[in-house]
């Protein structure tokens, strides 16, 4: 949509992000997403989970995108390059977040578009990425195109507690 921009920052633009986007993690997990982290979940460890990114696009490890709306970072997904020696063309997809008040207009949408296209232009041809069964995310995904693999499930809990399935999907990645 209009006013979404979403693109891959270089490890300066991720290191002055860090504040900006530990505050949109926490906004996550303080809305309920199950995204690693348990409530309660301060803007301090928002900060040092996005500082330690900023490191791995520094050291080459991952690629960080953030979407702009109106020029501010409302969203963020990074590309996370499998380590293993025997997979140099994967990658996984991972931590897509939107702040809860930008929800609904196409950054996610905008988000998986350019973490996709950025894959694909560091040689990446197959993703891999996973997320909560049935949630926007899942629709997200499916839309985007990514195949379903299956379910797991009692896989992870909610930021307050409870077991959440989860569906794992990959993708195809095309320069
Ligand atoms: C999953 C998430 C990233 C989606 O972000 P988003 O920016 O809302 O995504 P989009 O706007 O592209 O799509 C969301 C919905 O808005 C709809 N939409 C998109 N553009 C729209 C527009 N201009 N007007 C109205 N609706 C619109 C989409 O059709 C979609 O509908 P659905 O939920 O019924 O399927 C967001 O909900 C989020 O951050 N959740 C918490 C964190 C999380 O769980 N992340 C996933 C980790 S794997």
């Amino acid at each position: 949509m209009t006013g979404v921009e979403a693109r891959a920052l270089t490890a300066e633009e991720a290191r002055d992000a860090v504040p900006a986007l530990g505050a949109i993690l926490t906004d996550c997990v303080a809305n309920g997403a199950s995204v690693s982290f348990m409530h309660p979940f301060a803007q301090a460890d928002g900060e040092a989970f996005f500082s330690g990114v900023a490191d791995d696009v520094a050291a080459g490890r991952a690629i960080l995108i953030a979407a702009f709306l109106d020029g501010r970072i409302v969203g963020t997904a990074q590309v996370r390059f499998a380590p293993q020696p025997n997979q140099p063309h994967r990658c996984d997809i991972a931590k897509m977040l939107v702040r809860s008040d930008a929800r609904n207009r196409g950054v996610g949408a905008a988000l998986i578009a350019e973490a996709e296209r950025a894959a694909a232009r560091a040689g990446r041809t197959i993703g891999v990425l996973d997320t909560v069964t049935g949630s926007a995310a899942d629709r997200l995904y499916t839309r985007a195109g990514w195949t379903r693999v299956g379910e797991i499930p009692d896989f992870a809990l909610w930021p307050q507690g409870g077991l959440c399935a989860t569906t794992f999907f990959y993708k195809r990645l095309r320069p």
